[in-house]
C-alpha cells in the first residue's frame, strides 16, 4: 500500500464538484485516510508550491490556490501516486483523456480541478505539509 496527497482545488470546490470527485475516488478503490477543507492563505500556497517559485505562472498559481476553499486528502491504494495521477489526467484539461477528472471538471491549464503528488518524495512533502500523524490514523 502507498499513500499520496490530493487536492480538490478552489475551482472545483466552488463549482460544487467535490462530492462527485470524492465519489470517483471511492469508486476507483482509494481509501481516504485523511480529508479536510482549508482556505489557504497566499503564503501557505506559496510554501506548498515552492518547487515552482521560479516559474512564470507562480504568482497566478498561488493567487488561484488561495482564492477560495479547497479540500486536501491523503489517499491510500496500491500504487497510489501513479493511480491518482492517472485518474486526474493531464495538467491541461484540453489535453486530458476522456474519463479523467481534469477533463470533466477542469477549465484550463491553471484552473484544473485537482492536484496530485508526482513522486514518493513529493508525496512525503505534501502529506507532511498538510497532515500530522494523528490526522492519518
Ligand atoms: P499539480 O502539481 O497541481 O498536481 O499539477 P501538475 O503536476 O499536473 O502540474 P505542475 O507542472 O506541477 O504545475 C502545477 C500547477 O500549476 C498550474 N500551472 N499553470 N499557466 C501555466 O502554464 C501553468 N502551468 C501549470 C496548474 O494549476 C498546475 O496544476
Ligand atoms: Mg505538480
Amino acid at each position: 500500500m502507498e499513500r499520496t496527497f490530493a487536492i480538490i482545488k478552489p475551482d472545483a470546490f466552488a463549482a460544487g464538484s467535490a462530492g462527485q470527485i470524492l465519489a470517483r475516488i471511492y469508486a476507483e478503490g482509494f481509501k481516504v485516510v485523511g480529508l479536510k477543507k482549508l482556505y489557504l492563505s497566499k503564503v501557505e500556497a506559496e510554501g506548498f508550491y515552492a518547487v515552482h517559485s521560479e516559474r512564470p505562472f507562480f504568482g497566478e498559481l498561488t493567487d488561484f490556490m488561495s482564492s477560495g476553499p479547497c479540500v486536501v486528502m491523503a489517499l491510500e491504494a496500491d500504487n497510489a501516486i501513479v493511480k491518482w495521477r492517472d485518474l486526474m489526467g493531464a495538467t491541461n484539461p484540453a489535453e486530458a483523456a476522456d474519463g479523467t477528472l481534469r477533463k470533466e471538471f477542469g477549465s484550463n491549464i491553471g484552473e484544473n480541478a485537482t492536484h496530485g503528488s508526482d513522486a514518493p518524495e513529493t508525496a512525503a512533502f505534501d502529506l507532511g505539509y498538510f497532515f500530522n500523524g494523528l490526522e492519518l490514523l
